[in-house]
């Protein structure tokens, strides 16, 4: 599922980023772009962000 239709960034990658070491938004938008153009995916991208870091 697309997280962020700006810079098509899935959930998928999202999860794929913490896995290799990702914990922060900002960390997130320099290896994505994930929320830096239009910026109506952050609250979502956050989310997945935090629920990730829950589980590893
Ligand atoms: Fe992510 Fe626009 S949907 S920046």
């Amino acid at each position: 599922m697309y997280v962020c239709l700006c810079k098509a960034v899935t959930d998928k990658a999202i999860k794929q980023k913490v896995a290799e070491g990702v914990s922060t938004m900002r960390e997130l938008k320099i290896c994505t772009g994930v929320g830096s153009q239009c910026g109506k995916c952050i609250c979502q991208a956050q989310q997945i962000l935090h629920n990730e870091l829950v589980h590893i």
